[in-house]
């Protein structure tokens, strides 16, 4: 497995596999890997000739007083975990080679980065658009991979590459989880055993809100009231938002119908945590 540190030697390789015929994924990653990025990794595996992944814990979507500085980082054996999983190279930029000094340029998606956690955490997807766009021309891939654990990223990136004609095709993976139910997180390091066992409490409060949906509920209120009955009030944990939104522009919804979007996000002791749930309804 080939390691790039440089951009320009990035290209010419990317380049040079593309003009012989082969296809190219890559897979946007901050590094510290888990079985989410790993199923996005295997995913890309399956679909390309020659997998790269990048692995660049991106400054620009940190807020000032976000963990950026303790951020979990451990390239030895993110460098195994992809070895393991067939990834052909990792791209693992320095800052410098990234943002050389000044840096004047942002990309910018408006609107559906106002809600949500763009609300909680501004600037946070300016710099997620901003990387993910010098991404897609350092390694200018067929496809690119991406997790549903970040919703919201998702419709920022697809609405980015759609406004500004990016040549590359935006593949979607499942949310992965743990076996009880937490989405695997980079994050998930920093819960302590008894915030770890709180935080499952989040995916069974979506498991809850698609329950009463099952059985009838249309109403986004009463689905928000449900998840929000069990979250609020509970100790330890602090719900920032919950998001009952039709999954195209970000928009609420009053009654479920076409794509809906289920998110939340809440703090667990000192750590955000983020879920979603997509569903489905085709009422007529
Ligand atoms: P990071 O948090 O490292 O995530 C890298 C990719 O893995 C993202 O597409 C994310 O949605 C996906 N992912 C994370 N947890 C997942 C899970 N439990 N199941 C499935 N996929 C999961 O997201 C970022 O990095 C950055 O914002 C990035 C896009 C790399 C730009 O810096």
């Amino acid at each position: 497995m080939q390691i790039f540190t440089e951009a320009r030697e990035m290209t010419a390789a990317v380049k040079k596999w593309r003009a012989s015929g082969k296809t190219v994924g890559l897979v946007p990653t901050m590094g510290y890997f888990h079985q989410g990025h790993l199923s996005l990794m295997r995913r890309a595996r399956e679909e390309n000739d020659v997998v790269v992944v990048s692995l660049f814990v991106n400054p620009l979507q940190f807020g000032p007083r976000e963990d950026l500085d303790i951020y979990p980082r451990d390239f030895q054996r993110d460098r195994q975990l992809a070895e393991e999983v067939g990834v052909d190279c990792i791209f693992f930029p320095s800052v410098e080679e990234m943002y050389p000094q000044p840096f004047l340029t942002k990309v910018v998606v408006g609107k559906i980065t106002e809600v949500m956690c763009g609300k909680a955490r501004p600037g946070h997807f300016e710099g997620v658009t901003t990387v993910v766009a010098k991404l897609f021309h350092i390694i200018p891939a067929d496809r690119a991979y991406f997790g549903q654990k970040d919703a919201q990223q998702v419709r920022v990136i697809q609405k980015m590459v759609e406004d500004l004609n990016f040549d590359i095709d935006i593949r979607i993976c499942p949310t992965v989880r743990e076996e009880d139910g937490l989405a695997a997180s980079s994050r998930n390091v920093y819960l302590s055993g008894e915030e770890r066992e709180r935080a499952t409490l989040l995916y069974r409060s979506l498991e809850r809100a698609q329950r009463v949906i099952e059985r009838g509920e249309r109403r986004a209120e009463a689905v928000e009231k449900s998840i929000r009955e069990m979250l609020e009030g509970q100790p330890g944990i602090d719900l920032e938002y919950v998001a009952v939104y039709n999954n195209i522009d970000l928009e609420p919804v009053e009654i479920l119908q076409g794509e809906v979007l289920i998110a939340l996000a809440a703090w667990v002791g000192g750590t955000r945590l983020i879920d979603n749930v997509l569903i489905r309804i085709d009422d007529k």
